[in-house]
């Protein structure tokens, strides 16, 4: 693989992408980003390459590195290199390498920040405070990152505005759904190759993300558990037809498990130990911490891997497999959301950036949600792009609404 695979796979995507190819010529005659440093955190591959792409086509300086050691791809890397943008990642990074590439990209002096996961705005406001008073603002593509950022804002703390990108409803009720629902049994399907028919699949969590991923296990013909803490959307996982129970009681019936809460230790040592041979677990979430894949480590030490991105866990007298080392499942063992999912979801992040440099006077240093002009049009280019019509409220309609 090398920098020529990486260009095909951009090109590939850059095909289906057509919302971003849209705001790339118009970026490209505006220039919005002329003169300013754009510094970005996401999960390398060919989509996001096409996002920092048109970043740089709006006049950036685009610097971008990784947001999970081992989801970046290495040839797409390459090829982004290739194509001028400053690139500090590769697939399999230590901790320590992690780190050292965020310290790399910060060094290039960032003006706007484009996160997954808040590692980097944490990593501004912690490590690197000196930098602050340069930043316009910050965009952040996933719940979890929203969850860290809103805590620095209530805490005081956050110095300049983030949009929630994960709050724009072009973003959460298709990406984290349908996106997540695709890809996580993309990544499961290819390394795994076995048949999820008939199966017993264990959803973890009833968030976006946990609707998606089992809605598409009941597609492929599984009997679906889902397991919650909120009693909403547990009557909502009921409503929808499937069982519901505490994860004590689905261990022994699961013979897949799809973590999907943002949460910790969501499975743990009573949970393996009450599991079935053979079971497969793996994580849809943000970080790798809802698997206790730590604990699984400490009890068998020889573990190894039985397959591609497949690790073999002796528990007691059974094996239990992890699925891409208890990372996201959709980007540690597949290519990630599906292209047309994330030409949404980078539209989103782009127009977001914009808006950050057009409004950089008013803003307040907050979390603030994606403007609803952005959504609507967002929406509306995804429909012109499958060559899909909707109706108008006619005057009379409007003038009804407005009545009450
Ligand atoms: N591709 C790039 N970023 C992604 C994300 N956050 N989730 C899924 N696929 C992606």
């Amino acid at each position: 693989m090398n920098a020529q695979s990486g260009e095909q796979k951009m090109q590939w995507a850059i095909r289906h992408m057509p919302i971003l190819s849209g705001i790339a010529e118009q970026f490209e005659q505006e220039q919005p980003f002329a003169g300013l440093n754009v510094v970005i955190a996401l999960h390398l591959e060919a989509k996001t390459a096409n996002l920092a792409y048109v970043m740089q086509r709006g006049g950036a300086h685009v610097a971008i590195t990784a947001s999970n050691p081992i989801t970046t791809q290495d040839d797409v890397a390459e090829a982004l290199a290739a194509r001028g943008v400053t690139v500090f990642a590769k697939r399999g990074e230590t901790a320590a390498e992690y780190k050292e590439y965020f310290d790399r990209v910060l060094a290039t002096q960032p003006n706007l920040l484009i996160d997954d996961g808040g590692d980097l705005v944490n990593a501004v406001h912690f490590s690197h405070p000196e930098l602050l008073p340069a930043i316009i603002g910050a965009c952040e593509e996933t719940t979890t990152g929203v969850i860290r950022d809103r805590a620095l804002a209530r805490s005081g703390n956050l110095a300049f505005p983030v949009i929630g990108v994960n709050e724009g409803l072009c973003k959460h009720l298709f990406d984290n759904r349908f996106g997540t629902g695709q890809s996580a049994w993309d990544g499961i399907l290819r390394t795994t190759n076995l048949n999820i028919a008939g199966k017993v699949v264990v959803v973890a969590g009833y968030g976006w993300v946990g609707r998606g991923v089992a809605l598409r296990a009941r597609g492929l013909g599984a009997q679906v558990i889902v397991t919650e803490v909120d009693p909403i959307k547990a009557v909502e996982a009921h409503m929808d037809g499937y069982q519901v129970m505490p994860m004590l009681e689905a261990a022994p019936l699961g013979e897949f498990f799809v973590t999907c809460t943002g949460d910790t230790r969501v499975i743990t040592a009573p949970h393996f130990n009450a599991m079935k041979d053979g079971a497969i677990l793996c994580n849809a979430g943000h970080f790798d911490v809802e698997v206790d894949v730590h604990c699984l480590q400490d009890h068998d030490p020889e573990h190894h891997e039985v397959r591609h991105g497949i690790e073999e866990y002796a528990w007691n007298d059974k094996r239990l497999y992890v699925l891409g080392e208890g990372r996201l499942v959709n980007l540690a063992c597949a290519d990630g959301h599906p292209v047309e999912i994330m030409d949404l979801t980078f539209a989103l992040q782009a127009l977001s950036a914009e808006y950050l440099v057009n409004h950089r006077e008013s803003l307040p240093h907050e979390l603030i949600g994606v403007p609803e002009a952005i959504d609507d049009m967002a929406s509306r280019a995804f429909l012109d792009s499958r060559r899909l019509r909707i109706d108008a409220l006619t005057d009379e309609q409007k003038a009804y609404l407005g009545s009450y």
